[in-house]
């Protein structure tokens, strides 16, 4: 980055810390990296992380795999929107969703109101290559993980479109993709649609 340009950076960044008045919520498929960027974001505008599949597991006090193995997807689902919902009135953070949280369309509906969503796009390919050795996903034990993820990503593409920023994950570097949040943040804030 040149020296014009790292300026216009901090001066970016340094708005949208000052301007932010509620969450950034990270959305997107699972293995898109919304907790890996959502951390690095949270951390480059000096704010709170965090995450709703670890809220869940403390709150729970097991594992999400546990969770769905002992009381299915439902139940896990009805937490999620708890520990979500709660954390959409606390102004400034930056919160990891789990890939299906827009699955529930109450909790859209209140993500789009009251935060600010970034969509992480990625494709099939890069998704099923970071989930490969994964444990933790137990939707994805059920069959061919590809086929899944495949079908996945189809039924909730259109619900994660509705987010208010989207960013392609494929032409960036993680840092990049944090820089890339940062700028685009600074343009939502500033299009003069949007009261932060
Ligand atoms: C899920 C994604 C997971 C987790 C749960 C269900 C999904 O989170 O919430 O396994 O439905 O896509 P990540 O997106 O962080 O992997």
């Amino acid at each position: 980055m040149g020296l014009q340009s790292s300026t216009e950076y901090e001066f970016e960044r340094a708005f949208v810390r000052k301007a932010l008045t509620r969450p950034v919520v990270m959305v997107g498929m699972m293995g898109a990296g919304k907790s890996q960027i959502g951390r690095r974001l949270a951390h480059e505008l000096t704010l709170e992380f965090l995450d709703s599949d670890a809220l869940i597991e403390q709150r729970a006090g097991m594992s999400v795999t546990e969770i769905f193995e002992r009381h299915g997807e439902a139940k896990f689902r009805e937490s999620e929107f708890n520990a979500i919902s709660a954390v959409c009135d606390r102004g400034a953070l930056v919160l990891a969703t789990g890939g299906g949280a827009l699955t529930n369309p109450k909790l859209l509906e209140i993500l789009q109101e009251k935060t600010i969503m970034i969509w992480l796009k990625a494709d099939l390919e890069n998704l099923e290559r970071r989930l490969k050795f994964s444990q933790k996903r137990p939707l994805l034990a059920s069959g061919d993980p590809k086929t899944i993820l495949a079908d996945l990503m189809a039924k909730r593409e259109a619900l994660y479109g509705r987010s208010h920023i989207h960013i392609d994950t494929l032409e960036h570097s993680p840092g990049g993709t944090v820089k890339t949040c940062i700028k685009s943040l600074y343009a939502f804030l500033n299009d003069g649609k949007f009261e932060a």
